[in-house]
């Protein structure tokens, strides 16, 4: 079940530093949208904001509105844990838990959610393997540790943990940054699978990844030097990379600053 994500004049902070300001945006569901811009942007800060992450440091706090399908993520009444578990997330660096095997680390996340019977888990965790592209590759060896699996298909068993509790949404935050090409290929194969059901929001600092994966595209700038990071452009992809309308856009993506 994908949704749309409906942002509106989103700002925030970390103590009194504002890291980004006034972003609104809408996110489609069934596409995968990218954020691009140089670091230190709030590319990371914002994806964050999207599932009640970026609360979780001390002194950081967020103005403004999201919605996820009509529903106020920031309202009183909803509980951080529940919009982390509608809105799931991939990091960087591939992150399984160590000491777990294969089959726990997907089956993780469902067990906090309460009691599941063996027969059902074995299906989820099947279903979730076969989702994430990894299945074919441990299937004989779901005990063994997560840790032993090589960068790549630790990455893809982060996502199969992710899509294991049926999130709406996905955010990954460079997720092939850490791995080769060939497992980034792997990865960008599955997230043209996986837009069928999710909504996927990635950050890239890879702009041909960028070019390849997304269907839209938002560049982040800083307006200055100390000042918070903001959304210069949003367009659909292949307009964005052909024919920018800022210039800011353009010098970004033709590598002209950054
Ligand atoms: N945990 C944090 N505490 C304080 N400031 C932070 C923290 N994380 C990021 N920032 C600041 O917020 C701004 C945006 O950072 P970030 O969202 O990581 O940018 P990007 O992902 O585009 O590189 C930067 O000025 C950064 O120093
Ligand atoms: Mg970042």
């Amino acid at each position: 079940m994908s949704k749309q994500i409906q942002v509106s004049g989103l700002d925030a902070y970390y103590g009194s530093h504002k890291a980004i300001e006034d972003v609104s945006m809408t996110i489609e569901p069934r596409s995968i949208t990218a954020f691009i811009g140089p670091s230190g942007c709030g590319k990371s800060t914002f994806l964050r904001t999207l599932n009640r992450m970026h609360e979780v440091i001390p002194g950081a706090r967020v103005d403004g509105k999201v919605l996820l399908d009509g529903e106020d993520l920031y309202a009183p009444t909803v509980e951080p844990v529940s919009v982390r578990r509608m809105i799931g997330m991939v990091f960087q660096r591939p992150n399984p838990f160590p000491t777990m095997s294969i089959y726990e680390n997907v089956a993780a996340g469902l067990r906090l959610n309460g009691r599941v019977s063996k027969s059902t888990m074995d299906g989820i965790v099947e279903e979730s393997l076969k989702g994430a592209n990894l299945w074919n590759e441990v299937k004989d060896r779901l005990n063994k540790p997560g840790a032993g699996l090589s960068g790549g298909q630790q990455q893809r068993l982060c996502i199969a943990r992710a899509i294991a509790v049926r999130p709406q949404v996905l955010l990954m935050d460079e997720p092939c940054s850490a791995l080769d090409p060939i497992s980034t290929l792997a990865i960008e194969d599955l997230m043209a699978k996986l837009k069928d059901e999710f909504t996927i929001v990635i950050v890239t600092h890879n702009m041909q990844q960028a070019a390849r994966v997304s269907d839209r595209t938002a560049f982040f700038n800083l307006a200055a030097q100390g000042k918070p990071g903001k959304v210069i452009e949003m367009d659909e992809t292949s307009r964005m990379f052909t024919n920018p309308s800022q210039k800011a856009t353009e010098d970004y993506i033709t590598g002209r600053f950054g």
